[in-house]
């Protein structure tokens, strides 16, 4: 199946997961996901950050070497040449915390949950996240802000508000098709994101091996992985 693109159209592009599996880094909800080692209230929380920093730091730190050891792959590729065709008409917001997209040349990207490569203050005191990709042996390592707060993950964790919802939202509102990539579609705001592109009669796109939960919603949904799905999966006119 191929979904045209004309000249008119304006794609935005939501990524999950599901899009890095073929790079060998772990989607979250499968067997043997992220997630299946770990509480997420253990690992993901204000409260596990507060009452164990140092496992937190433990859990993204390995992250991160997995992160760094990735090579982007075929569809990490094909969403950068589609934005390369595309130009201001292409937006990509990703839930990933990897850098696959950038490393493959998107630039027009969001990270909504935050990024792996970087760190920030744990006091929220205005500075910016800093970049920082060590990997930390101990907690003693962790650096700290000029506030004298220490630095946590640059990481949205669940309860948290996700990042530069207004500019999502804007850029939704422009769009006239929606691709949503490997993504379980049970994480929320981003679950409702193909509610919001249907409301101003967006067509709405979602490739995987399986449909997502809020699989309804979706004019099409194309069963495969990414990778071998997206390099030929638009048909620009
Ligand atoms: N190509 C495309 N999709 C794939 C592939 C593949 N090769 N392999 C797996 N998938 C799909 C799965 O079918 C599943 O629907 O990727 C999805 C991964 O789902 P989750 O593990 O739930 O990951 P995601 O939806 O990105 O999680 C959302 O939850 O834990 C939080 O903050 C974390 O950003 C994350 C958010």
């Amino acid at each position: 199946m191929q979904i045209p693109v004309t000249s008119s159209d304006r794609v935005f592009v939501l990524t999950g997961a599901g899009i890095s599996a073929e790079s060998g880094l772990p989607t979250f909800r499968a067997e043997d996901g992220l997630w299946a080692g770990h509480r997420v209230e253990d690992v993901c929380t204000p409260e596990a950050w507060s009452r164990n920093p140092a496992l937190v730091w433990n859990f993204y730190s390995r992250r991160r070497a997995a992160a760094q050891d990735a090579q982007p792959n075929p569809a990490h590729f094909a969403l950068a040449e589609l934005e390369a065709q595309l130009g201001d008409r292409f937006f990509l917001c990703t839930q990933n915390v990897d850098d696959l997209h950038e490393r493959a040349g998107s630039m027009r990207l969001l990270h909504m949950h935050g990024e792996l490569a970087r760190s920030r203050c744990e006091r929220e005191c205005g500075q910016s996240p800093v970049e920082d990709c060590t990997i930390y042996a101990s907690l003693d390592e962790v650096g700290h802000c000029v506030c004298g707060g220490r630095l946590r993950p640059h990481i949205v964790f669940f309860g948290e508000t996700p990042l530069e919802m207004d500019r999502i939202q804007q850029e939704i509102a422009k769009a006239t098709l929606m691709l949503v990539v490997g993504t379980s579609g049970s994480v929320y705001p981003a679950a409702n994101f193909v509610h919001w592109a249907r409301r101003t009669g967006a067509r709405t796109v979602y490739l995987g091996p399986e449909p997502p939960l809020n699989a309804s919603a979706f004019t099409h949904i194309v069963e495969g992985k990414a990778g071998e799905m997206l390099p030929r999966l638009f048909q620009l006119s």
